[in-house]
């Protein structure tokens, strides 16, 4: 039995992390049928990643504490490369990336919702980063990922303190794009990738590569890389596709990802 299950509708994959006993904590097999949910991705239909945890109290409350207790610093190295490489996989992936926060997001749930492209969160999602109240550091992209975010000061205080963010909270910092009522939080993450699933994926996959590329270069290079992706979609039927559809007055262009 695999921990992450996947659901196809129409052009939205959702995988929902599935330990709830563990609160969805993340463990090596956790990250193994994670990886290995993103190896069977269908590239040609999918539009959209939606990443959300079962039941309504956590997205995920962490790396696994009870197989982290009595690692080496050999083998939790092995552990925070393996985080690090599936998350890093997931914000590279060449599809958009939804955050569905359900609750709980501490530790490697945060990192895990940092990965993702956007995030949107239920009411009684917690944000967090406590990992420094275990005697460790964020292991799965933290430090980096968060100040990125939120900026240096935040990220600093957040991940000094331990402190845990309400929902609110974590939206007016730029956590986190949106919140709803539980109950809403998934129909919210689906309109989304519907939305996104319209455009030209071929266009959407291009505008993300150029954003993550460019953010860690100085401006020069990073509009290089922009350069580099506008110009490429010019090579695809779907940019023919769409400026002749507004040329000629179409509605509701559908484009074939190509
Ligand atoms: N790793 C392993 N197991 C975890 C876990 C984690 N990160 N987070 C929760 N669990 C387990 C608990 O051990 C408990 O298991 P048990 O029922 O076998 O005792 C189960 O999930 C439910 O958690 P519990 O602590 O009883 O729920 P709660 O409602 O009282 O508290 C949290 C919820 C999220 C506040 C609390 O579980 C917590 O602080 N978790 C750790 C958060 C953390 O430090 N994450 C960073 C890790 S690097």
């Amino acid at each position: 039995m695999s921990f992450v299950t996947s659901m196809q509708e129409g052009p939205i994959l959702t995988l929902t992390l599935n330990r709830p006993e563990a609160l969805n904590a993340l463990n090596g097999q956790v990250l193994d049928d994670l990886d290995a949910a993103l190896d069977a991705v269908d590239l040609d239909t999918v539009r959209c990643l939606i990443l959300t945890g079962v039941g309504d109290r956590a997205f995920a409350a962490g790396a696994d504490i009870a197989a982290m207790a009595n690692m080496t610093p050999e083998e939790a190295a092995a552990f925070s490369r393996r985080g690090n490489e599936v998350f890093r996989r997931i914000e590279t992936f060449p599809l958009p990336t939804v955050a569905a926060v359900n609750g709980y997001a501490l530790g490697g749930g945060c990192e895990l919702a940092m990965a993702c492209d956007i995030r949107l969160c239920s009411e009684n999602a917690v944000f967090g980063q406590p990992e420094v109240t275990l005697g460790i550091t964020p292991g799965f992209g933290g430090t980096q990922r968060l100040m990125r975010l939120v900026g240096m000061g935040k990220a600093k205080e957040l991940i000094f303190s331990a402190r845990t963010v309400k929902a609110a909270e974590a939206r007016s910092m730029g956590l986190v794009n949106a919140v709803y009522p539980p109950e809403e939080l998934l129909p919210a993450a689906r309109k989304l990738g519907e939305r996104i699933a319209r455009n030209a994926p071929i266009a959407v996959r291009a505008c993300k590569a150029a954003m993550n590329e460019g953010i860690d270069l100085p401006m020069d290079e990073a509009v290089d890389a922009e350069v580099r992706e506008f110009s490429g979609c010019f090579e695809t039927e779907d940019q023919k596709r769409g400026m002749a559809g507004f040329l000629n007055k179409q509605k509701n262009i559908e484009f074939q990802n190509k």
